[in-house]
């Protein structure tokens, strides 16, 4: 199976082919599957339709849990969604979860390009918890000049290379694949779900930048340096932990705690406080993790952030960027990927509320136009 990760990771300009495809940008969340399509025209990205679908009914659970599909459940969310959504592009970018990926930034010698292959295979070994017959794996050398978004290169006089290393087990990649095809559709590549986060939200910076996936059931945090990965950590801690204590400890169903949760959010208003007595720990808990991730980061690479990026469902919590940037000190930043694209102005408050929930299908789409 040809999985190209890095076929077009560099690129952030369209090219002129392709002008008359629409690509279709496809995110199995665990609480629900989003999609997005988009049509180059004129050189720009244009956004023809998208929508999203809980897939918790699918398991007999409420709207918003995060639940583990069969196969044959997941290709009839998407089929669904499909036709709600009135898409008609045949051909997906699927997003690929980090909790199923192997994500690493390796230092290794300088070597000749027709040696990375070699040099790569045997580094692989030594990263790679799983033999390496049993996944599929890419490498992304990045480039030793690096330019800015005010067009600024930068080439650090440096003995090694970068490589980005990623790697998925064959038979998830298998399992992806029969889902969609199932669906009606084609594979034309799968996408680790941060690098299409980082393509559809992150601006392209010098500065050391943190991006923050709050899902429902993980939350996934990369390091960035000049808008590439650098290092990367998720949790099985995410959303939906939040309603599912509200629903134990208030007695309510999860349906309410549901909305409960997105009413209250962060709040320190004096009629939140027993609901907050629920909700800051767990806050805290996922916090206190990102902050430690980025010490250790940090010290390692003596590096500091100036920016945060939050995506996700979860980054629409109310008040919650604003309680990061007490806790952290710095600029924090709600993702809205469809910034990048062009839609009929009547669009744009709807948009602007969803946004940060569509971030990986957005940048799936996205890459399937260059
Ligand atoms: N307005 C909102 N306020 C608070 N929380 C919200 C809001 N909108 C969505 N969420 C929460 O975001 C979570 C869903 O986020 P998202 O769609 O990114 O998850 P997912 O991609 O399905 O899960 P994962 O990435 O963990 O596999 C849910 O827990 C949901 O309650
Ligand atoms: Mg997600």
């Amino acid at each position: 199976m040809d999985v190209p990760f890095f076929k077009s990771f560099q690129s952030s300009r369209f090219s002129l082919f392709n002008k008359e495809k629409s690509t279709l940008g496809v995110d199995m969340g665990s609480a629900s599957i989003k999609l997005v399509q988009v049509r180059l025209v004129e050189e720009r990205a244009v956004l023809e339709t998208y929508g999203e679908l809980a897939t918790g009914p699918y398991a007999s659970k409420s709207i918003g849990q995060g639940v583990r599909l069969s196969s044959q459940k997941a290709t009839e969310v998407l089929r669904d969604l499909l036709r709600e959504t009135g898409a008609t592009a045949k051909e997906a970018i699927v997003a690929m979860p980090v909790r199923n990926s192997f994500v690493t930034s390796i230092e290794i010698p300088k070597v000749q390009s027709e040696d990375l292959k070699t040099v790569m295979q045997y580094e692989a070994r030594r990263y790679i918890p799983i033999p390496l017959a049993e996944v599929v794996m890419d490498w992304w050398q990045v480039p030793d000049s690096v330019i800015d978004e005010e067009g600024t290169v930068s080439t650090p006089a440096r003995q090694t290379t970068r490589v980005i290393l990623v790697a998925v087990p064959k038979d998830v990649l298998e399992k992806y694949h029969s889902i969609v095809k199932d669906a009606g559709l084609t594979v034309a590549a799968f996408e680790i779900e941060t690098f299409s986060s980082i393509r559809s939200v992150v601006s392209r910076e010098r500065s050391g930048m943190l991006l923050v996936d709050f899902g429902a059931v993980t939350t996934k945090m990369t390091m960035l340096d000049h808008g590439v990965v650098r290092a990367n950590h998720s949790i099985e801690k995410g959303l939906q932990n939040i309603t599912i204590a509200l629903s134990e400890s208030l007695d309510i169903s999860f349906e309410r705690a549901e909305i409960l949760k997105r009413e209250v959010g962060v709040s320190v208003r004096v009629e939140h406080q027993e609901v907050m007595k629920v909700i800051a720990p767990l806050i805290d808990f996922v916090l206190i993790e990102i902050e430690r991730f980025v010490v250790g980061y940090t010290r390692k690479h003596q590096g500091t952030v100036s920016k945060v990026f939050i995506t996700g469902g979860g980054a629409l919590l109310l008040g919650l960027a604003d309680y990061m940037v007490k806790k952290f000190g710095v600029e924090v930043i709600i993702g809205n990927p469809f910034t990048r694209l062009e839609y009929p102005a009547f669009f744009q408050p709807v948009l602007k509320e969803i946004g940060p929930s569509f971030s990986v299908a957005v940048g799936l789409a996205l890459r399937g136009l260059k």
